[in-house]
């Protein structure tokens, strides 16, 4: 087991990429803590942590907005008390919100600014202070704490339409590298995983119909979509000692959307 013990935050674990991340990680021994949004996702996020202990781990759910202070504040503070600290987060909430930007409402805007990015400048604060305070603990890792940001290809590839997202995730990136800079010399290592396209409710469209799939593998030069547990795996070595000199990297699990494939057979 690679995460034996090491208590790990998981944001917007109720659904998707973060559902199977927290699934992933308690396979290798971490004890979960499966943040959800709000009220009518609690069930969700049950449904997950059940199914968690149905395969041997152990876990909590906990309802926190990522965007409002007191409700991350509030989410350490519990996991803090119940389990004595924090080993890992996963820095995974994220929404889309999508408009023609000529038709993009602030409130667009700030709702995808707010959970994507403020967001995880929020949770690693307090998820930071914490590895602060308590320093490397070899029983469980060489490292003294490990946050993985959930990015995006889209912190590189521009994309019409839906500007407040890959604003979000652009910023992500260097949030993430400053912080990697910053606290490397603490043994505290941050880097991020830069999904493709993952087969999850936020993209829907994209894969609904055989038309849309179809049009989306034009994108794909390994010519399938991605599964949630493509993400799961690359966390688990994220998270794990076995990558311990990675520090301030973002690693594409992308079936090689970055690649360029329009350029294939053009240019
Ligand atoms: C978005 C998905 C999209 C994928 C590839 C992700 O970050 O959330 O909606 O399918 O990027 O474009």
């Amino acid at each position: 087991m690679k995460l034996q013990n090491q208590i790990a935050i998981i944001t917007g674990a109720s659904s998707g990429i973060g559902k199977a991340v927290a699934k992933s990680l308690a396979l290798e021994g971490a004890k979960v803590i499966i943040n959800y949004p709000f009220e009518k996702t609690k069930a969700d996020a049950q449904a997950v942590l059940d199914d968690i202990k149905q395969a041997g781990g152990d876990g909590i759910i906990f309802q926190a907005d990522v965007s409002k202070e007191t409700d991350v504040q509030n989410m350490f503070a519990a996991t803090i008390q119940q389990f004595g600290t924090v080993d890992i987060l996963v820095n995974n909430a994220g929404i889309q919100s999508d408009a023609p930007f000529e038709e993009m409402t602030l409130d667009k805007w700030n709702a995808v600014i707010g959970v994507n990015l403020t967001g995880q400048f929020l949770c690693a604060r307090e998820a930071i202070k914490e590895f602060l305070r308590r320093g490397i603990d070899e029983t469980k890792s060489v490292a003294a704490g490990k946050i993985i940001c959930m990015s995006s290809v889209h912190q590189i590839i521009p994309w019409a339409g839906h500007a407040n997202y890959a604003a979000s995730k652009g910023g992500i990136n260097m949030l993430m590298q400053t912080l990697a800079q910053e606290f490397a010399p603490k043994k505290i290592r941050i880097n991020s995983i830069c999904p493709g396209a993952i087969q999850t409710p936020i993209n829907h469209n994209a894969w609904a119909t055989p038309e849309a799939l179809n049009s989306l593998l034009t994108l794909i030069p390994y010519k399938r979509i991605g599964q949630p547990e493509d993400i799961g795996k690359a966390a688990v070595w994220l998270a794990s000692d076995e990558s311990d000199y990675v520090c301030g990297t973002s690693i594409y699990v992308d079936g090689g959307m970055t690649l360029f494939p329009g350029f294939t057979t053009n240019g």
